[in-house]
């Protein structure tokens, strides 16, 4: 997710682009660029690795005049974070700037047709290979900026929210949205463009959100124009903004967290894009494909990840060896990298770190290293130091995770983890295509089912009020569910300050039973599999213990409506993939106790979103 702007006015555009991008900055900030085009009509653009802090000491001593620009801060998706693949990017002419939020897929055979053309790039980014794009169209037909730029996109498969300008163009710009968000901002002889509101609000609250397949042509003397692809001029629908500057930055939301939870159904729709065939029939990770002789010809695969990240690892593990029949090990990382682990070169060695410069891993990615383990990378923040580290890898692709509580991330490692088990077992050819298909269709429909858990959050929000004042908790589960629970009582307990245990079920007969009494509420996720009657049982040994239970259940439960306390019924998907569909409800559990306890919810105490230190 990227954040872009745009003025044009009666105003300087720069110091309105600088601050709109700082309004930004949460949807993304590896890099950052601008592009002004001054009253001589020259086209200068900007840009550099680092946060928009560095883009502005950077043009401190640079011409920006100009009252028409564009701006960019980036959250990388392909290309690494650095000065070249920073936005904006310029045709080969550098003629034209572009800035762009979403991902061109087929950029690849639009890239090799340039190229045949004689075009040169800079950059390894999908977006460069869009202006080039237009730049071909606008010399070869000799057309408009704004025609080159609608015929262009009719050439692109993937999402894009863009804004382009013209060397001598120094009225207008151009803009186009399909996936990603755009809005423009109508003000008194002048136009904003934002991927949000966030930096239109404080100059005009009229704005212009723009629909998916259709362009903009802003002009500072002429009306907003919208049209589709085709040309067909759409109703301008002027909205008035209500939310304060706060809220917008949350999308709305009170907090990061509850945003990036009800994000989940996009992120994974994010996750699986381009990798998923729409029917079921394929599973396509490039990473694992290009390896997939070091994953076959494995002794073993070995995880190294800490907190959510590991919980996550707990999955991959039973997701692999079920279904690939590889042996697979979990561990922590701050442990591993201390304690002379034995490594042979033929293991695999999976990196898991939603934000790629957890010390403790990156350590345990050292460690490996120096044994000769091949190393594969499961990140979220393209080009950290995690992922560079690694001899390979597979991003998660859920966008910039802002609150300290992982939620998003969570389920796009088990997302990537799920697509990488059907990738191994088809090439080793130990799954049936029906099964394979099963599980992948199961994937297809995931951001379904999310949503539909996602509508417990009135239930889950009442029942919070129930246990806001609860000391501890105790989560179960088993066999997919015990690492669910085990991250269902993280969530509790780094946002709420409760304690919180996660067990598998039938750990509890082991001890944890001793602590069960009416003051001690228990969470069992209690979803239809292979040993509903064995959790089932675990259930009726806390009720007769005067436990309280609450009751994560699938559609069609049969037995544990009628024994527990509390029932929260979340919709049914393959076996492996309900760890994803329960973890919805527990984060919405977690997140209201926590808002009931008055507490710092994204940014909890002694915690930090990532743990760059021992
Ligand atoms: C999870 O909610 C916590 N924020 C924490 O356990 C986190 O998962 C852990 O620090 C690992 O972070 P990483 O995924 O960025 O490596």
């Amino acid at each position: 997710m990227c954040g872009i702007v745009g003025y044009v006015g009666k105003r300087d555009a720069y110091p309105i682009l600088i601050k709109g991008l700082h309004r930004l900055e949460y949807r993304g900030y590896d890099s950052a660029g601008i592009a002004i085009v001054n009253p001589q009509g020259d086209l200068n653009i900007y840009k550099c690795r680092g946060k928009v802090f560095d883009l502005e000491k950077f043009t401190q001593d640079k011409d920006v005049s100009g009252t028409a620009g564009i701006a960019h801060t980036r959250w990388a998706t392909h290309g690494e974070p650095n000065d070249v693949n920073a936005h904006p990017h310029y045709s080969e002419s550098r003629s034209i700037a572009l800035i762009h939020n979403g991902i061109i897929e087929n950029y690849a055979v639009l890239k090799e047709a340039l190229v045949e053309n004689g075009y040169t790039f800079q950059s390894c980014t999908d977006t460069e290979v869009l202006v080039q794009l237009i730049e071909y169209i606008k010399s070869t037909t000799n057309c408009s900026l704004f025609e080159a730029v609608q015929s262009a996109l009719k050439r692109v498969v993937g999402a894009y929210a863009i804004a382009v300008v013209e060397k001598g163009n120094y009225d207008e710009i151009i803009a186009a949205r399909k996936s990603s968000p755009l809005v423009v901002g109508m003000g008194d002889g002048e136009f904003f463009l934002a991927s949000d509101a966030t930096p239109i609000i404080e100059y005009t609250d009229q704005v212009v959100y723009i629909n998916d397949g259709e362009m903009a042509l802003i002009n500072r003397s002429k009306p907003l124009k919208v049209v589709n692809l085709d040309n067909v001029e759409t109703r301008i629908g002027i909205e008035k903004l209500e939310m304060s500057i706060s809220q917008l930055e949350k999308g709305g939301y009170p907090h990061f967290m509850l945003k990036e939870i009800h994000e989940q159904p996009k992120t994974i729709v994010d996750c699986i894009r381009g990798r998923v065939a729409a029917d079921g029939s394929n599973v396509v990770l490039s990473g694992v494909l290009a390896n997939k002789d070091k994953f076959l010809n494995a002794r073993r695969i070995i995880f190294v990840a800490c907190g959510t990240s590991w919980h996550a690892a707990l999955i991959g593990e039973h997701i692999i060896e079920d279904m690939c029949r590889i042996p697979v090990e979990v561990e922590y990382a701050s442990e591993f990298r201390y304690r002379n682990p034995i490594i042979y070169p033929d293991d695999v060695v999976i990196a898991v770190s939603q934000s790629g410069e957890t010390a403790d891993t990156l350590a345990a990615v050292e460690v490996a290293k120096q044994h000769g383990a091949f190393i594969f990378g499961i990140c979220n923040v393209v080009g950290s130091s995690i992922a560079r580290a690694t001899d390979s890898g597979a991003y998660i692709h859920v966008g910039p995770e802002i609150g300290v509580a992982s939620t998003k991330a969570f389920t796009g490692q088990v997302t990537v983890m799920t697509m990488i088990a059907l990738t191994l077992a088809k090439e080793k050819g130990c799954i049936s295509q029906p099964e394979f298909t099963e599980v992948a269709q199961g994937l297809l429909a995931l951001p379904r089912l999310v949503a539909s858990a996602l509508e417990l959050d009135k239930q889950i929000k009442d029942l919070s009020k129930i246990f806001t004042y609860a000391h501890n908790f105790i989560y179960l589960g088993r066999g997919y569910n015990y690492p669910a629970a085990m991250e269902g009582a993280l969530k509790l307990k780094e946002i709420s300050y409760i304690h919180a245990e996660g067990y598998p079920a039938a750990e509890m007969k082991h001890g944890p039973i001793a602590l069960i009494d009416s003051e001690m509420p228990v969470v069992v996720i209690a979803t239809a599999n292979n040993i509903y009657d064995k959790t089932v049982s675990n259930i009726q040994e806390i009720k007769a213990r005067n436990g309280r239970v609450i009751a994560v259940v699938s559609e069609n439960d049969t037995q544990v409506k009628d024994i527990a306390d509390y029932c929260i019924t979340v919709p049914e998907a393959p076996e492996c993939l309900m760890p994803i569909v329960v973890s919805v409800p527990l984060q919405l559990f977690a997140y209201y106790i926590a808002v009931n306890k008055g507490r710092d919810v994204d940014q909890p105490r002694n915690l930090a979103k990532s743990v760059t230190v021992e």
